[in-house]
């Protein structure tokens, strides 16, 4: 089964073409984060144009790649939700109206499922069930994944996602959009115990997380290294980025090792923009190592927004859906800008 993804949640337009038999054939990314980045942040109407603009020559060339034709297509999948409204609705009109005129079948995926299935993408992926820490701009959740759709949450922030948080620390030591490559890039530079952090929840008995605590400790380092020296230096930036992701990485790793241990699993994936941290991925495979565990990540493109995931995710649950005789030929639409993981059912 040939499926078609489309990926327009947030500032990201990603196309790509899945087969069920055959595998990943080409995908295609623009992004948006030149645009944005004069602005500190995605702007939502403009992001929800850009997708208009991209997302039918990304398609076109996503075809071309694999020597394709439109009419060779046998489902399109776009993502549903979470994510801009009017950015989903530019996808999901696309979508709908593609499969119309050919007469052939949608799914709404679910953006966070898209990531979540992401390392399955890759070679020697792991098999059901495993643990997988989802770190992105709007999440850190902590799940058992028992098999597509069967997802159970074991821990998730209380404020700030990680990602977030690495996007706010940016905007602190006057860093770009988006934030987590830019501190990880500086954070290379820095040295070790010049600055504490704080390490929020490490010992708190749960799966939790909470980093909202640690932005403000991070200001409040900035403002006094203000006052005493009259700036900040570019020495003093790398070495709060350098002690930020110390910090952060240090209770994103526990918290997997934890969750490993209390679930009694053996794998791990990770996947969302911050999976593509490298100093995230050193210390999970050195813990992992420890403890005779698995650590599968999505190739570091993957990990953020894109259209491979979709197509992935989409291409499972239609042929599911084909092979229970369970797909509608109804081509009206809704998005979900708010839609809970836990909703999604084994297709
Ligand atoms: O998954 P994603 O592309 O979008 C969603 O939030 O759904 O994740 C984007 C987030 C941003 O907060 C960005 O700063 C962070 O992932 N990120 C990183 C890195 N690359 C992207 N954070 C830390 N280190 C990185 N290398
Ligand atoms: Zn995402």
């Amino acid at each position: 089964m040939l499926v078609l993804g489309i990926e327009s949640s947030c500032d990201e337009t990603g196309i790509a073409l899945y087969d069920t038999e055959r595998g990943l054939l080409s995908h295609a990314l623009y992004s948006q984060i030149a645009m944005h980045a004069e602005y500190g942040g995605v702007v939502p109407e403009l992001a929800s144009r850009d997708h208009i603009r991209r997302a039918l020559p990304l398609t076109q060339q996503v075809l071309d790649d694999a020597g394709l034709l439109l009419s060779d297509l046998d489902g399109i999948a776009y993502t549903q939700g979470p994510g801009l409204a009017g950015a989903l609705l530019v996808g999901t009109s696309i979508a709908e109206a593609l499969a119309f005129a050919l007469n052939i079948p949608t799914v709404g995926v679910h953006h966070l499922e898209g990531h979540l299935l992401a390392p399955l993408l890759e070679a020697n992926p792991p098999s059901f069930p495993f643990v997988a820490l989802l770190v992105s701009g709007g999440h850190t959740q902590l799940m058992r994944v028992s098999g597509i759709g069967d997802y159970e949450l074991l821990g998730d922030t209380l404020d700030d996602a990680a990602g977030e948080a690495f996007d706010k620390t940016a905007k602190l030591l006057g860093l770009g959009y988006p934030g987590g490559p830019a501190v990880s890039k500086l954070a290379a530079s820095g040295k070790a115990g010049r600055f504490k952090l704080p390490r929020p929840l490490l010992n708190s008995g749960d799966l939790n997380f909470s980093f909202s605590g640690l932005k403000t400790a991070v200001l409040s380092i900035v403002n006094d290294e203000k006052s005493q020296s009259g700036q900040l230096d570019e020495n003093s930036k790398a070495d709060i980025a350098f002690e930020f992701q110390e910090a952060v990485t240090e209770v994103l790793t526990t918290k997997c090792m934890n969750a490993l241990r209390e679930t009694g699993l053996d794998s791990l994936i990770v996947s969302g923009g911050v999976g593509a941290n490298q100093r995230l991925r050193e210390r999970l495979n050195q813990a992992a190592r420890r403890k005779l565990c698995h650590v599968h990540y999505p190739r570091p493109e993957f990990c953020t927004d894109n259209g491979a995931m979709i197509a992935f995710a989409g291409a499972f649950r239609l042929n599911s859906m084909r092979m229970q005789n369970a797909i509608e030929g109804n081509h009206g639409f809704t998005v979900k800008p708010r839609w809970d993981l836990a909703e999604l059912h084994t297709p």
